[in-house]
């Protein structure tokens, strides 16, 4: 059968605009083009899994709103499975706001509204799609305990946990214990370990510490650099494809996405991860988030 994959995380609607560089604070700076897209780590990666060919169901919160209608006919146009689509009648749906500077990188604030009230409760709503899939993939966009509790859930069930811990936060070692790879970049891996990732040396004594916590396999995404890669007790950096980078912007969604569909499909940690580079370079080469995430017969390794 197709992976099956759970996702667990936020639908964001992106406000985006283009800068020659990002502003300091108490700056005004004119910049180029607003777009509004479709955004969200939570449904960037659903969708890049969707698309990178695997059976995913998106369990989320969206507000009362135009935004959340959205964003729900478009989960629904990716072949998402929506039953879990919670609605919020109290808070909005997610935004986001981000600047992105002429070499592609980019500063996000979140205002997570409906995203914040997606509950244990809601979790236990879903038990039985848990129970049945490959992997469970989440991010930090929605509430911790949330994230937590569903860890536990599909440990019980022994299903493989794959959690990329963005926006950065400090994690209980014992959630950790849930985790099957956790997949940090720079900034997350930092605030994990202490250790600022400036080059190899650094990546591996970040990926020592972050496995120290009691997860076996830990990969850090470091850019246009590749991927630090510690599995178990080996080591080793998986280089990235060579692009022009025009929109970093959900580049890390993308590669998530595809890690995990390549991962449930029986490869290697290491075949994952090369699969997961050659689509975020992809991704990287385009515009926008969910507008940017490749489809399977693009990838080329
Ligand atoms: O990872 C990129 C995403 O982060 C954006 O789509 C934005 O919505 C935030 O969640
Ligand atoms: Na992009």
């Amino acid at each position: 059968h197709k992976p099956r994959i759970v996702v667990i995380g936020s639908c964001n609607t992106d406000m985006v605009v283009k800068a020659n560089r990002l502003p300091v604070p108490g700056e005004t700076i004119l910049g180029g083009t607003f777009y509004m897209n479709p955004g969200g780590k939570g449904a960037n990666q659903a969708i890049a899994a969707s698309r990178l060919g695997a059976e995913v169901t998106f369990i989320s919160k969206i507000g009362y709103d135009l935004f959340g209608l959205q964003a729900l006919e478009i989960y629904k146009s990716e072949r998402i499975n929506t039953d879990f689509i919670f609605t919020d009648q109290k808070n909005p749906s997610g935004v986001a706001l981000i600047s992105v500077d002429s070499f592609g990188e980019n500063s996000i604030i979140v205002a997570p509204g409906a995203s914040r009230s997606l509950s244990i409760e809601d979790i236990n709503k879903a038990e039985e799609k848990i129970k049945k899939a490959d992997i469970i993939l989440m991010q930090l966009e929605v509430p911790i305990e949330t994230v937590e509790y569903a860890a536990s859930m599909a440990n019980k069930y022994g299903k493989k946990v794959i959690l990329n811990p963005a926006p950065a936060s400090t994690l209980n070692n014992s959630f950790l214990n849930n985790v099957h790879t956790i997949l940090p970049n720079r900034i997350e891996a930092e605030m994990l370990s202490g250790i600022k990732v400036m080059d190899i040396d650094s990546a591996h004594r970040a990926a020592e510490a972050i496995g120290e916590k009691g997860i076996e396999n830990v990969v850090i995404t470091l850019g246009k650099d590749g991927a630090y890669v510690k599995e178990k007790d080996q080591y080793t950096i998986i280089p990235a494809k060579e692009v022009e980078t025009i929109d970093t912007t959900g580049a890390g969604d993308v590669f998530c996405g595809a890690f995990s569909v390549y991962l449930s499909e029986g490869h290697s940690l290491a075949e994952s991860v090369t699969f997961a580079n050659a689509a975020a370079a992809l991704a990287v080469t385009r515009i926008g988030a969910q507008s940017a995430i490749p489809y399977k017969r693009e990838i080329v390794l």
